[in-house]
């Protein structure tokens, strides 16, 4: 844990049922033309594309619609919406989807005034100028972009997925309404929330936690452990949306001020490879790695499992105990816990782990972690 920290949000973040369907009055002041970025079918299908183009035309603005980011955005997405949003002179960016299109939005908003093109930032080029301000309107409750200052990119050709860093990304008004969360499928409640659950746990066991991302991570944990299976189970029931999307939120002002850890960088080696959606992923590696960490994470794993209501004894193993009850959770909720389960061969773990895909939060595992056993943690889960 971090005894000295700083910690950064967007400047303004609006929670609540109603809330999203407001947005026109938080755009107005960056000026007329917003690019409005969305998904390939929810936003429109759900009728929430139609609230949100209805709340910025009563506010005089004329948008321009972006439509079909994909999940996981490539480079080449990102670069379209560049050209779009430059072609329109669009003043401001709203993004309204998942992670993927919170993350292509970011980027867009990001780049514009620094470039052309996102790819000599993806290869590690400082921005050093301002984006275009972006709200955040996520229609899952779970990847947390929306509070982040990083977006999530991938370079289809070499498969490889990291993120384009920087302070100039983060979102200058979040907005979560949960109730844009309520026609999602049981499937992507629950990939989505336990990408948020594990989130928060990795913000609790960063080694960039502070004294306010444990409050926040820890309270993520418990509330996301309680009813994200009520709401895949009931998902038009407007309490338990409300609690997941609260969890959710909570979790990503904790993880965007500490770090995701070894689980999302392994996550991020093996859902390109494998086209593992990355809520799964990060659901059947965290196990493995809260295993690899017992040890030197004992009692932050003990604060974990007592949140969540386990019980132990003075010499309780707290880190089997955890990763035992984790399992059974993605269990319940209806996702895979194997790696064989998405038709994985054996022989492929091989060559997941590369050099170029080990990332900042692998490094900063803290327990170090070498290749070898990357390729043991696999080996584990598979
Ligand atoms: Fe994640």
């Amino acid at each position: 844990m971090q005894e000295s920290f700083a910690f950064r949000l967007p400047q303004e973040i609006y929670f609540g049922p109603g809330e999203g369907r407001r947005v026109g009055e938080h755009l107005e002041r960056f000026g007329k033309r917003p690019l409005v970025v969305v998904g390939q079918r929810f936003a429109r299908e759900s009728g929430i594309l139609e609230d949100v183009l209805g709340s910025l035309a009563r506010y005089g603005l004329e948008p321009v619609v972006f439509s079909g980011v994909p999940p996981e955005p490539t480079l080449e997405v990102v670069d379209e919406g560049i050209r779009m949003a430059r072609e329109a002179q669009c003043d401001s960016v709203v993004a309204l989807g998942g992670g993927s299109v919170l993350d292509c939005g970011k980027a867009v908003a990001g780049v514009l005034p620094n470039g052309e093109s996102v790819v000599p930032y993806f290869e590690g080029a400082p921005l050093t100028r301002p984006g275009l301000p972006w709200i955040a309107l996520p229609t899952t409750a779970g990847t947390g972009s929306e509070m982040t200052n990083n977006a999530v990119l991938t370079d289809a050709t070499r498969k490889l997925k990291k993120s384009l860093r920087s302070p100039f990304l983060v979102a200058r008004v979040a907005i979560i309404d949960p109730t844009f969360t309520h026609s999602l499928s049981p499937y992507r409640t629950a990939a989505s929330g336990v990408d948020a659950l594990v989130q928060a746990i990795e913000a609790y066991t960063s080694p960039r936690a502070n004294a306010v991302t444990d409050v926040l991570a820890l309270e993520a944990i418990r509330l996301l452990w309680e009813y994200l299976p009520q709401a895949v189970r009931e998902g038009e029931n407007a309490f338990f949306r409300k609690q997941v999307a609260k969890g959710s939120m909570l979790s990503a002002m904790a993880f965007a001020n500490a770090s995701s850890g070894a689980c999302h960088g392994l996550a991020h080696m093996v859902g390109p490879e494998f086209a593992i959606p990355h809520g799964e992923a990060c659901g059947l590696l965290l196990p493995p790695v809260i295993r690899f960490n017992r040890e030197v994470l004992r009692e932050r794993y003990r604060d974990i499992a007592l949140c969540v209501g386990l019980q132990g004894g003075e010499y309780e193993d707290w880190g089997e105990l955890l990763a035992r009850a984790f399992e059974d959770f993605v269990r319940r909720v209806g996702l895979r816990t194997r790696l064989r389960d998405f038709s994985v061969p054996r022989e492929a773990l091989g060559r997941v782990v590369r050099e170029e895909r080990i990332g900042r939060s692998i490094l900063e595992n803290p327990r170090p972690m070498a290749p070898e056993d990357l390729q043991a943690l696999l080996e584990e889960v598979w």
